[in-house]
């Protein structure tokens, strides 16, 4: 009796251990910050004419958006860039295999979070930017570390790819800012009140200001509220950092992640 109870409980647990003891085999260019540069490189010639000069679409799919082709695994990634689409517009690419392995982790890159990639830049060096001379930790908070304004990024890497947390560091108006606009509110008793809004209702709006303190003001005391159109994140990193300076700190965002590294992406 005893017996196959245990027997029972054991084996969707060693089911799930199989599952965990065998991550699947990546191709060594899947990840690696040299091959997709390179696939880069390759793209312009062979795919950005229908993709777009950065795959962001054209006579092709946009190759950003999951949601807008079904994510292939790698294996048939680098089959489709090899034999195209037969029947539809995409042609196939005639390269020799690493090669057209280049452009699929070039093209993997661009939806895959930056962890699962090796960082083109310097971590530490990053790091150092980040709480220093780009003053970011003003702003953010890293495993309870910085400033409450904006998001917190302890788990940046796993959630945004690359190119999503360059783009956010260099233009941080090119998608929006889901739900944090700076604001500033002058109450009735003349208070001024700047930060970035939160829930803002017709009866209603949250401010959170820079100590992190959330001031809940309602509509009928306030005389005046200005909501910008811009982000409050500062929009002029590409000339405040150096090159260099933005790539690590690309670098040591693409490392924060809640999880575990996956095997494929582990530093040597
Ligand atoms: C002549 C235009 C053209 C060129 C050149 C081209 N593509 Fe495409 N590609 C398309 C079209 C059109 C589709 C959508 C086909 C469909 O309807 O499934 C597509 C689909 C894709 C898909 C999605 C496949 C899927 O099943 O979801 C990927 C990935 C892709 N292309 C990558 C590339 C890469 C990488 C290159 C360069 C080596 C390239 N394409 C060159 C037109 C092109
Ligand atoms: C004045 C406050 C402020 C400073 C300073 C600041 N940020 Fe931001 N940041 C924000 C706010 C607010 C957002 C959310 C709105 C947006 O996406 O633009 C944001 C968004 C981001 C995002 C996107 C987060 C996501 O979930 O996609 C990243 C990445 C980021 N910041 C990195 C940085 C880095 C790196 C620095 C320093 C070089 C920096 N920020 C400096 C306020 C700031």
């Amino acid at each position: 009796m005893r017996c196959t109870a245990l027997l029972f409980l054991a084996l969707p647990l060693a089911a799930q251990h199989a599952d965990k003891s065998e991550p699947k085999k990546s191709h060594p260019a899947i990840g690696d910050s040299r091959a997709i540069a390179a696939g880069k490189a390759r793209f312009a010639t062979s795919c950005a004419a229908c993709h777009g000069p950065a795959g962001e679409g054209g006579r092709g799919p946009n190759l950003h958006e999951r949601g807008a082709w079904h994510p292939l695994d790698e294996e048939a990634l680098f089959q489709t860039i090899r034999n195209g689409i037969p029947g539809a517009d995409m042609p196939p690419t005639r390269l020799p295999d690493n090669q057209l392995w280049e452009i699929a982790a070039f093209v993997r890159s661009l939806t895959a979070p930056a962890i699962e990639t090796t960082p083109a830049g310097d971590i530490a060096a990053g790091e150092a930017v980040f709480w220093g001379k780009g003053e970011c930790g003003a702003c953010h908070r890293i495993l309870g570390r910085g400033g409450l304004l904006g998001p917190d990024l302890s788990n940046i890497g796993a959630q945004r790819s690359v190119d999503k947390i360059r783009e956010a560091i260099v233009d941080p108006d090119a998608d929006g800012f889901r739900g944090y606009r700076g604001a500033k509110a002058v109450l009735k008793d003349g208070r001024v009140i700047t930060g970035v809004a939160r829930n803002y209702t017709n009866y209603a709006v949250q401010i959170v200001d820079e100590q992190g303190k959330i001031h809940l003001l309602e509509t009928a005391d306030l005389r005046e509220l200005q909501l910008s159109r811009r982000s409050p994140m500062p929009g002029d990193y590409k000339q405040r950092l150096s090159p260099r300076e933005l790539t690590d700190v690309i670098a040591y965002l693409s490392r924060q992640s809640a999880r575990p590294l996956p095997p494929a992406a582990k530093e040597p």
